[in-house]
C-alpha cells in the first residue's frame, strides 16, 4: 500500500513571523499516522528555522526549486547540498511556474532530479498540460514525454524514490478542479509511462499527485482515485487549519 503525501506549496507567501507561526499551529495537531506524510514547502529564507522547529516531528520541511550543481559562480542560486546540509527532505521541480517564468525545461529538470537524489533529497517533479493541450486532446503525450524526460537515466531505485505531481496548468489557481476521474486517468497513464521505463513492481511504489486546486472540500474524492497519492497544494496550504485537514484526509 502506497502512503498519502500531502505537499502544500507555500511558493512567494508568507513572512518569516507567519511561517512561524503556521508551524507552531500544525506541530500540535498532525496526525499520528504512519499512512500519511506531510510536508510544507517554503520559500528559502524561512528553511533553516522551520527544519530546526519541525525537528523529530512528522512535519517535513521542503523547497520549492534549486540549481543542479553542487557550488559555484550561480549568482542567486542555492544547491542541492545546502538544501540537504540544511536537513530539508524534497524539493519541487519543474513547478509549471517555473517552466512558464523562469526558463526550466524538460532538460534541467532531469538534471535537478538527478541532483536531488544525489543528495538524497525527494524530488516532486511537477508536469502538466495547459488548456490549449487539453483541448486538442494533446494531454496524455504531453504529460508521458516530460514524465520520460524528467526520468531519464535515472536508476530504478531512484524512479521508485521520486514523487511525480500531475498539475494541469489551467487547474492552478483558477478555482478549476479537473474532476476526480480526469485527474485519476492521467495519474494512472503516468503510472503506465514509469512502468515502460522501469517494471511494474518500481511503478506500484511511485507516489503520483495530484495538484490544481485542492482544497478540504474536494481532497477526500480525489485520495479516493486509484492512482491519487496524494496533492500538491497552494492556495489551500497557506492556513495552518485548512493544510490539517488536508494531512486527516490523507490519514483516513
Ligand atoms: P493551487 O492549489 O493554488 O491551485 O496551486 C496548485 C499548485 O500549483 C501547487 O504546486
Amino acid at each position: 500500500m502506497r502512503k498519502k503525501v500531502i505537499a502544500g506549496n507555500w511558493k512567494m507567501n508568507k513572512l518569516a513571523k507567519e511561517a512561524n507561526q503556521f508551524v507552531d499551529e500544525v506541530l500540535p495537531k498532525l496526525p499520528n499516522s504512519d499512512q500519511v506524510e506531510a510536508i510544507v514547502c517554503t520559500p528559502f529564507p524561512f528553511l533553516a528555522n522551520l527544519v530546526d522547529k519541525a525537528k523529530g516531528t512528522k512535519l517535513q520541511i521542503a523547497a520549492q526549486t534549486m540549481h543542479y550543481e553542487k557550488n559555484g559562480a550561480f549568482t542567486g542560486e542555492v544547491s542541492p547540498e545546502m538544501l540537504a546540509d540544511l536537513g530539508v527532505t524534497h524539493v519541487i521541480i519543474g513547478h509549471s511556474e517555473r517552466r512558464e517564468y523562469f526558463n526550466e525545461t524538460d532538460e534541467t529538470v532531469n538534471k535537478k532530479t538527478h541532483a536531488a537524489h544525489q543528495y538524497n533529497l525527494t524530488p516532486i517533479v511537477c508536469v502538466g498540460e495547459t488548456l490549449e493541450q487539453r483541448e486538442a486532446n494533446e494531454t496524455m503525450n504531453h504529460v508521458e514525454n516530460q514524465v520520460t524526460k524528467a526520468l531519464k537515466s535515472l536508476t530504478e531505485q531512484q524512479i521508485a524514490q521520486t514523487i511525480i505531481a500531475y498539475e494541469p496548468i489551467w487547474a492552478i489557481g483558477t478555482g478549476k478542479t479537473a474532476s476526480s476521474e480526469q485527474a485519476n486517468e492521467v495519474c494512472t497513464h503516468i503510472r503506465q509511462v514509469i512502468e515502460k521505463i522501469t517494471s511494474s513492481e518500481i511503478a506500484e511504489q511511485v507516489i503520483v499527485q495530484y495538484g490544481g486546486s485542492v482544497k478540504p472540500a474536494n481532497i477526500k474524492e480525489l485520495l479516493a482515485q486509484s492512482d491519487i497519492d496524494g496533492a500538491l497544494v497552494g492556495g489551500a496550504s497557506l492556513e495552518a487549519d485548512s493544510f490539517l485537514q488536508l494531512v486527516e484526509a490523507g490519514a483516513k
